[in-house]
């Protein structure tokens, strides 16, 4: 009697492109994801309704949290996307007492080819001190390294300047302009600048000195805990 082993089950590139719950730690900022846990905060449910009645966020990127009831909605939609693997979506707060400062999010557009899509907002109180800068580096490091990603976009409005200070600061590099592609909040719709990052290009120059990848050997905290 002979025995052979069964032959190995074929691999499914969506089990390797799992976005698995982490909580990545900037030294002075963490990125938590977002979810249920966030709904327990009065001030989590506060800062998302205060971000989409901001005027810039309401316009160049619109948030379904105007008051609490959507707010508690959205965060369940985070979390369904966490527990599918299928999106990544994170709150960037002040690793000292908890503030809200904003929110990097990531999701799969093909995630069997790899391609994935980011985005970004920050509160106005929270603006120009780099935190989407490096929110964004940090996010995308992860999922390069983690996730399987092999090619992540950005797109913004072409007026929308401060977006593309912000990617090209986090090497996703400027690939062209695509006309009326997006349904703008004012209902209008925008060209908008096509920006990309693949897994094998270089880790962009950090100009601020800090680690670049995802963690802070510094503080020598856990930065990959998984829930
Ligand atoms: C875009 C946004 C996320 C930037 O957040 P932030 O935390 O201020 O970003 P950072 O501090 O990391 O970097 C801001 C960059 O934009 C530049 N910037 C800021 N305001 C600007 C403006 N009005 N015009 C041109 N550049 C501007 C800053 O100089 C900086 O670039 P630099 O590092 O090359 O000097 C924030 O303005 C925002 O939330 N806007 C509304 C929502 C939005 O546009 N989301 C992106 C949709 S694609």
């Amino acid at each position: 009697m002979s025995f052979s082993a069964p032959p190995p089950a074929p691999e499914n590139p969506a089990d390797r492109r799992t976005f698995v719950r982490t909580t990545l730690d900037l030294g002075d900022v963490l990125l938590q994801p977002w979810g249920r846990e966030a709904a327990e905060r009065d001030t989590m449910l506060e800062g998302l309704i205060a971000a989409a009645a901001d005027p810039l966020i309401a316009l160049w990127n619109p948030l379904a949290t105007a008051d609490r009831g959507d707010a508690l909605a959205w965060l369940e939609s985070r979390d369904g996307g966490w527990d599918r693997g299928a999106g990544a979506s994170f709150a960037a707060l002040t690793a000292t007492d908890g503030a809200l400062l904003g929110s990097v999010t990531l999701r799969w557009v093909d995630r069997a080819d790899g391609l994935a899509m980011i985005g970004y907002w920050t509160l106005p109180a929270a603006r120009g001190r780099g935190v989407a800068t490096r929110a964004t580096r940090a996010v995308t490091s992860w999922a390069f390294r983690t996730a399987d990603a092999r090619r992540i976009e950005i797109a913004h409005a072409v007026d929308n300047e401060a977006s593309c200070h912000v990617a090209r600061r986090c090497g996703y590099r400027p690939e062209g302009t695509l006309r009326d592609s997006h349904l703008f909040g004012d209902r209008a719709y925008h060209d908008e600048h096509l920006h990309a990052r693949l897994a094998t290009d270089p880790e962009p120059a950090d100009p601020t000195g800090e680690p670049t990848a995802y963690g802070n050997p510094a503080t020598g905290r856990a930065s990959g805990t998984s829930r």
